[in-house]
């Protein structure tokens, strides 16, 4: 892999023991997370400390939880406010090289329920991440954008020149946040990139609401050998990927060059159906259950896979967890917070 001219280069950990084993260059001092209380951010903040990297945090506390940065508390700046806040935006903004957006509301059927609401968070909350950006002078800002940008094309994998057909408020906020960001590389040379990612898992996701990610739901089942409920006959797929390598993708996105103003594809290319992956919990942890089958889901989308040639080809990203080695990691995760004070409080 080439990086061009940068000045250090760094030997990148990721989350509990999965290590990085590639080099990858960060020339950054300072860096704002926004969401970097969340399940994602945390990883990512965790990450960035690591690195020597100055790091704020701007989180209003709605889903992330200050638990998340236990480890790295003492060496991060911690904001609590919201993204829309803008003079509070500003003033976490100053000073920083880089901007990681994470924070949004991250459930396609909140989206449903309250599409106005959520736009405010996730659309204009991205162009207020974008307009902070620019006005203090942040070199590049790397977005959490989504798969769901797809919707229902029937073609898999996923390629990034695919029309995008959004089936939900969530994805339409995410589509118009991309096309924010391709804007502000264009008309004001901030360099954006946009990592739609699929469907990412690992510790810290929270399966405390029934909004929560599918595997923590189901780990959280499995620990109790209890049935889980699969939406619709199960059929559906999703490109699982596990958060180290969502990290790892940050990372190579801020020192990838000529890159900007581009949507770039964060998946595995190894899509699971809904049943299959329960059958592969249901076997790694041996438990017999079998699951209920309930209504199919408002907004669900049926078939997802990531194609991963433009990743590889703009940022040399390759992930290195297997479903399998994630679930593993995760499910140890799940045992161990559960036997300690059950997940953290939102
Ligand atoms: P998360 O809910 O754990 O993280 C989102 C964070 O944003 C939380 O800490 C929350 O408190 C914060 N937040 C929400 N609204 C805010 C506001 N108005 N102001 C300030 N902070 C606010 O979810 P996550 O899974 O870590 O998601 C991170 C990002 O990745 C999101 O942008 C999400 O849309 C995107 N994404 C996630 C997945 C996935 O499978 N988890 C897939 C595709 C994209
Ligand atoms: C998830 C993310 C979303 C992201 C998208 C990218 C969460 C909460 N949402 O949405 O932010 O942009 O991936 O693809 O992380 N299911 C069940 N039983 C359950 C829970 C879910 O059958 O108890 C099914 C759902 O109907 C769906 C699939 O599992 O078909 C995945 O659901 P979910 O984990 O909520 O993810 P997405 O809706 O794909």
């Amino acid at each position: 892999m080439t990086f061009g001219k940068v000045p250090n280069t760094f030997q990148v950990r990721s989350t509990r023991g999965a290590a990085i084993q590639e080099v990858i260059p960060f020339r950054y001092k300072q860096a704002l997370v926004t969401g970097g209380a969340g399940f994602i951010g945390s990883h990512l903040v965790d990450s960035l400390v690591g690195l020597g990297c100055k790091v704020n945090v701007l989180d209003d506390l709605s889903t992330g939880s200050l638990s998340n940065l236990a480890r790295v508390k003492s060496q991060i700046s911690f904001f609590e406010g919201d993204i829309r806040d803008r003079p509070l935006l500003s003033k976490v903004s100053e000073g920083c090289d880089i901007l990681f957006h994470q924070a949004a509301i991250v459930s396609v059927p909140q989206t449903v329920e309250q599409p106005v609401y959520t736009a405010q968070v996730n659309e204009l909350g991205t162009l207020c991440a974008l307009e902070a950006a620019r006005n203090c002078g942040v070199k590049r800002v790397i977005i959490a954008s989504s798969c769901a940008v797809y919707g229902n094309d029937p073609r898999v994998p996923k390629h990034e020149t695919m029309e995008p057909c959004p089936e939900s408020p969530y994805a339409v906020q995410k589509l118009n946040g991309e096309q924010h960001a391709r804007l502000y590389w264009k008309l004001y040379g901030v360099e954006t990139i946009c990592l739609r990612y699929f469907n990412v898992y690992g510790p810290r996701q929270n399966p405390g609401s029934p909004y929560s990610g599918v595997i923590s739901i189901f780990l959280n089942r499995a620990a109790a050998a209890k049935p889980p409920e699969i939406h619709g006959n199960g059929t559906q797929s999703r490109d699982f990927i596990f958060v180290a390598d969502v990290v790892k993708a940050n990372l190579l996105a801020a020192a990838a060059q000529g890159v900007s103003g581009v949507n770039i594809n964060v998946g595995t290319g190894k899509p699971v159906t809904i049943n299959a992956l329960w059958k592969l919990i249901s076997h790694i942890f041996k438990i017999h259950v079998k699951p209920r089958h309930t209504e199919a889901r408002a907004g669900d989308v049926f078939a997802s896979a990531a194609g991963t040639d433009f990743a590889a080809s703009a940022l040399g990203f390759k992930p290195e967890h297997s479903l399998e080695k994630g679930l593993r990691i995760t499910f140890k995760w799940h045992k161990k917070v559960l036997a300690k004070n059950g997940y953290p409080r939102r």
